[in-house]
């Protein structure tokens, strides 16, 4: 089921942020199976206000959004071997962090979306509830991307249309 107010949502938090030079950048590099990092991200964030919005409790939209989108913004193509990525699974939160606060004024709140989304390789707990949420879509949407690769690339056709974008989906 297509969730409409998730994507008025994501428009209207992330336009700034999708639309960013960098973010653009995420679409050359790959995330997971033939998926760009901007897509990644672009449905993580979906699904997180999709999730937020079964559970029925009080969150930050706009932080949860941001957090999602920025979430992975560590802007290089992991599958490149580089003595910078060596250890990629457990030092992209922070790479993320330090290039996302460059490029954007960040909350606390995002801060701690995007340090702890791969918890619990990250070790600390996070400290709100729409981290939690993130770092749920995000495990979802990793082995949604990897086993259903088809369907995947029809939510996200959706999702483009709706968001009246471009990306590389091949
Ligand atoms: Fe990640
Ligand atoms: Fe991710």
């Amino acid at each position: 089921m297509k969730n409409i107010y998730a994507i008025i949502q994501l428009n209207e938090h992330g336009f700034d942020i999708l639309n960013s030079k960098n973010m653009q950048l995420e679409k050359t590099f790959i995330q997971h199976g033939r998926l760009s990092t901007y897509n990644h991200s672009l449905f993580v964030a979906y699904m997180s206000l999709c999730i937020a919005g079964k559970l029925r409790i009080k969150i930050n939209e706009r932080s949860l959004v941001r957090g999602a989108l920025l979430h992975d913004y560590f802007l290089y193509d992991w599958h490149i071997p580089s003595t910078e990525n060596r250890r990629h699974a457990f030092d992209h939160p922070r790479r993320a962090w330090e290039n996302a606060s460059q490029d954007f004024e960040l909350t606390e709140c995002e801060k701690d979306i995007i340090l702890k989304h791969m918890f619990p390789l990250t070790l600390k707990l996070p400290k709100y509830r729409e981290s939690y949420i993130v770092l749920l879509a995000d495990k979802y949407c990793a082995i949604y991307e990897t086993l259903a690769w088809k369907r995947t690339k029809r939510k996200l056709s959706f999702l483009e249309d709706y968001l009246g974008k471009q990306t590389i989906i091949s």
